[in-house]
């Protein structure tokens, strides 16, 4: 077959077994067999339920998962798993949490657990009357929210708030309504969907317009955590690498084109959270950049000050909707493992954790970028994978990592010479 008469309609696809459309897919694109069997390998979850998760599944893809010490939070020493590909993430929490260990740890809190649901209305032509009557209906909104999740309302969540804008748009002025809702310890997204699904041809009718859009909103502001840490003098290694890091904040703070990547590495070990415990990465992260913009210019993430006695003084505040029930944070087994290890009984306790770990990821890239640089200790840890990649096995992994370290050179063309000369002895 050549490449032009391939075609990607596949009937049925949905309808295979995963080794199935893996034989499809083979076929497809010629996969040897070395990569199919890598494809068809189990990973730490079942095919089974790897296909419930998702559709057209085929294969599975392990990440590691690290666990960071050190973190003492509110005044209880837990440990963190962390699940991602990127060397140096885990290692610096660890180093960083070890540096204000004594002070105390981490000091946490949140802001509730609020979700946000928008029901956009358009077509109507007296908006600000519509927006009147539709905050009239409140006890009635309220009863058909809760009426949506009785079970939510048992467990002490369901309908809290009201609010309803005038939003003047390009395509004329839409009436959006914002549902608040608690929805304790899910993340919440099923529950304030069907809630402003269910609700939106009651404010039609209310109204006289069209409701288009019904759905959550990932800027979570009504579901902040936060957490804040003191570094003391002599646990950061003195007065020039605490004004560097300041420093390095001001920057930051000063320009979106260091933001983002100031705020990229408070993901680092946030996203690895919220991986581990099954939640979802990308409404967090959207969350996050959002709030990091919401005064009208993207910014820093965390604040730094320097504390009457010269102490170093991280804080930090974003949206973080996670969950313990629902979703793969429940039926995946890894997630459920990880969630043991945290040893947490809600989604605000694993907010807080999340939160504490954002902070002591920022405070470590900081610190290596104000003073030796990231490149020394992210090599060392890199080094590792260029051999594996070059071919190392066994001992030869970290024999070759510490030559390419040792030379400056973690490079994959060097290794491979290296890998070469180890062998031929
Ligand atoms: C790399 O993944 C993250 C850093 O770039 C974060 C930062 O620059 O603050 C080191």
């Amino acid at each position: 077959m050549t490449l032009s008469n391939l075609t990607s309609r596949i009937p049925g696809f949905h309808r295979m077994t995963t080794a199935e459309r893996l034989e499809a897919v083979a076929a497809f694109s010629g996969l040897d067999e070395a990569s199919v069997a890598q494809l068809g390998a189990p990973g730490n979850i079942d095919a089974h339920l790897a296909d419930h998760m998702i559709e057209n599944v085929v294969a599975t893809l392990s990440i590691p998962v690290g666990v960071a010490t050190n973190m003492r939070v509110d005044g209880r020493d837990v440990l963190v798993p962390m699940a991602t590909e990127e060397s140096s993430v885990v290692a610096a929490v660890c180093n960083s949490a070890r540096q204000c260990y004594d002070a105390g740890g981490f000091t946490t809190s949140v802001s509730g657990n609020l979700m946000i649901a928008q029901v956009q209305l358009t077509g109507v032509t007296d908006p600000e009357a519509a927006r009147l009557r539709i905050l009239e209906r409140c006890d009635e909104i309220a009863a058909i929210c809760d009426g949506c999740d009785p079970m939510l309302v048992r467990l002490g969540g369901g309908f809290r708030d009201l609010e309803v804008r005038v939003l003047p748009t390009r395509g004329g002025p839409m009436v959006v309504t914002h549902l608040i809702v608690d929805t304790r310890d899910a993340m919440g997204a099923n529950a304030v969907n069907t809630m402003a699904e269910t609700l939106a041809p009651s404010i039609e009718g209310w109204t006289g317009g069209r409701v288009l859009l019904r759905i959550l909103s990932n800027l979570a502001d009504r579901r902040l955590a936060r957490a804040r840490a003191t570094w003391p003098l002599d646990a950061i290694g003195g007065a020039a690498v605490r004004d560097g890091m300041v420093s390095a904040y001001h920057f930051a703070e000063a320009d979106p084109y260091r933001a983002a990547t100031h705020n990229k590495g408070i993901m680092n070990g946030i996203s690895a959270v919220v991986l581990a415990t099954g939640n979802d990465t990308r409404a967090v992260e959207a969350g996050a950049h959002a709030y990091a913009a919401r005064h009208g210019r993207y910014t820093s993430l965390t604040s730094w000050e320097v504390t009457a006695d010269g102490s170093l003084a991280g804080s930090i505040e974003l949206p973080l909707p996670v969950g313990l029930v629902g979703g793969a944070t429940k039926i995946h087994p890894t997630a459920r493992a990880c969630l043991k290890i945290l040893g947490v009984s809600t989604a605000a306790e694993l907010a807080r954790i999340i939160a504490a770990v954002g902070l002591a990821q920022n405070f470590g890239a900081m610190k290596a970028l104000a003073t030796t640089g990231i490149q020394k200790g992210h090599m060392a840890l890199h080094a590792n994978n260029v051999a594996i990649a070059a071919g190392a096995v066994g001992e030869e992994v970290p024999r070759l990592a510490a030559l390419l370290v040792e030379r400056r050179q973690v490079r994959q063309d060097v290794a491979a010479a290296e890998l070469e000369r180890m062998r031929a002895g």
